[in-house]
């Protein structure tokens, strides 16, 4: 998959990108990222990319002219892709847009810098607009190494368990179970046996339920936009019966 970042700050992005799995992804041609210095593409002396609010007003706006030449030069006049703009006032970014932006084989992400972008861009030029939570950053460029990182793990061969992506908190609308590891007793912390037993089925049980569990103490929203087997309600029914029992005692 191809990513073409749009940046004052490229330098600010290549640090992460050439670490680890992104690092092996690019390597592999799994993934291309391709990152442009907006700055480039602008021709007056001081290379400007920014200037006043029209109207007054505190903070700079982002211009539109290097920015259209930028991804005009680069993508050709009519993007072959979907352009999104990262800013806090996108659509949030959850694991279903990942999924659902992984689908194309190219995608081109702008990053602002300064107090936001002139509103042409994002009416003429962009075709989406993300924001990667209800928080405001100094700019785009972490947002768009976090829509990178999400995407390029779903591609398959990126990550080395081929299952790998499948079981992760959020793809199957739950959190993920509990993980262990050697040793089986850390300072008198024991693995639960379950894990121990080498029976699958009774593991694969244990970790549905406490995948259900977590989902339901955690993030109880997550369970209400998601459809359940009979078994998951049955077993959600028994931890509130034992909730509401405890309460009982309590009182
Ligand atoms: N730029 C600044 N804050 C942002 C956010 N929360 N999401 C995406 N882009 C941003």
């Amino acid at each position: 998959m191809r990513f073409d970042v749009f940046t004052l700050l490229p330098e600010t992005l290549s640090p992460y990108l050439n670490a680890s799995i992104l690092q092996k992804a690019a390597a592999r041609g799994l993934i291309d990222v391709h990152l442009h210095n907006i700055r480039d593409y602008a021709h007056d002396r001081h290379h400007t990319t920014d200037d006043a609010p029209y109207g007054g007003g505190g903070g700079m706006v982002m211009k539109p002219e290097p920015l259209f030449e930028a991804l005009e030069t680069t993508l050709g006049a009519l993007p072959p892709c979907p352009v999104i703009l990262l800013t806090p006032q996108g659509r949030v970014f959850t694991q279903k847009v990942a999924a659902e932006l992984v689908a194309y084989e190219q995608i081109a992400l702008v990053s602002g810098r300064y107090e936001g972008f002139d509103e042409r861009i994002r009416q003429h030029l962009a075709t989406d607009e993300l924001s990667i939570g209800d928080y405001v950053l100094t700019g785009g460029e972490l947002p768009a190494l976090i829509v990178i990182d999400a995407l390029a793990r779903l591609i398959p061969g990126v990550l080395g368990d081929p299952t790998g992506a499948e079981d992760d908190s959020h793809a199957s609308g739950l959190l993920e179970y509990p993980h262990y590891t050697r040793p089986p007793e850390f300072r008198g912390w024991r693995v639960p046996d379950v894990l121990l037993s080498g029976d699958h089925a009774k593991i694969e049980r244990w970790r549905r339920e406490q995948a259900l569990w977590r989902t339901l103490k955690k993030r109880p929203e997550m369970l209400a936009s998601r459809s359940l087997t009979a078994h998951e309600r049955e077993f959600l029914q028994s931890i509130q019966d034992q909730d509401n029992q405890d309460n009982d005692e309590e009182e």
